[in-house]
């Protein structure tokens, strides 16, 4: 899955590497899962109708619709141009004006200070470079505005499906792995004093399948890190990684009365630029 490299190296062929698994599969299906975080961000950066909003690696656009129903005019950027008409189609389902514009994390084309609020739900997480990703949030949001982020932590059910991913393919040298952005400590070397830490909260999403195999055949057929990690895996590997994934789904199964509920943690938080 997505791994993340410190600013000096140049990882451009991991991120087009990257960008070509996040557009397989098709995200926009899995992303129903996490609709209640991207409303929940929302209520955390306490949104006011009309107020700008960007949501940074929006994929189908969860976090940006989310803010378009509280009256915010919504901007959602992604490098994955179909999660962007996935986007597009679910904001004119709702009569909602949403804006979906492709874009780089790493260097966002908007002016500095041009939005009141900059949100990432599991996205900028994913990017290589966690330092630029940071400085480009702060760069786009107004002082006085602020930085909603909702980040899967290392030691929940997310942090471990990519920790166990990466046994099978160690991250290259110098990368820093995604989850760090779900522990505070990480989030205060990035954005250092130039922010005031107003929210910092451990939250839960559920995933609800009728069992571990269930699970794993709908994340390997819509989740493109696993689409691919599947592909790359040798054959002689593969149903080692199935085996794997299944027993650590059902490790953190907390439904005891029949199907598969899955809380996977995160870290939900609310920043304001100083
Ligand atoms: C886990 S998905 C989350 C999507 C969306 N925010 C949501 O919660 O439904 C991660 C998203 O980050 C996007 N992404 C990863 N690296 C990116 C980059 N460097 N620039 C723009 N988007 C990126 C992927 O295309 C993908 O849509």
């Amino acid at each position: 899955m997505g791994i993340a490299p410190q600013p000096a190296t140049d990882f451009s062929q991991i991120k087009s590497m990257q960008k070509a698994t996040w557009g397989a599969g098709n995200f926009a299906v899995i992303a129903r899962h996490t609709v209640f975080p991207g409303e929940l961000l929302c209520e955390a950066v306490d949104l006011r109708a009309g107020q700008r909003v960007l949501d940074v690696a929006t994929g189908s656009g969860n976090a940006a619709l989310s803010a378009a129903r509280r009256g915010a005019e919504a901007v959602g950027t992604d490098y994955v141009p179909e999660l962007l008409e996935w986007g597009r189609k679910r904001a004119e389902a709702e009569q909602l004006g949403v804006v979906f514009e492709e874009g780089d994390c790493e260097g966002l084309t908007y002016p500095e200070a041009s939005f009141d609020v900059a949100l990432s739900l599991f996205g900028t997480m994913f990017a290589p470079n966690h330092q630029r990703c940071a400085d480009e949030l702060l760069r786009v949001c107004r002082p006085g505005g602020k930085i909603g982020l909702a980040c899967w932590t290392p030691e929940g059910f997310w942090g471990q499906v990519f920790a166990l991913q990466s046994k099978y393919f160690p991250p290259a040298p110098g990368l820093t792995p995604p989850t760090a952005w779900g522990t505070e400590s990480h989030l205060r070397t990035l954005f250092g004093d130039r922010v005031t830490f107003t929210q910092i909260e451990r939250r839960m999403a559920d995933f609800r399948h009728a069992s571990a195999d269930h699970w794993l055949e709908f994340f390997q057929a819509y989740f493109g890190p696993m689409l691919k990690a599947f592909e790359r895996v040798g054959d002689d590997k593969r149903e080692q990684l199935a085996a794997d994934l299944k027993a650590l789904a059902t490790e953190f199964n907390r439904a005891t009365d029949g199907g598969l509920v899955i809380s996977g943690e995160y870290l939900e938080v609310v920043l304001t630029k100083r």
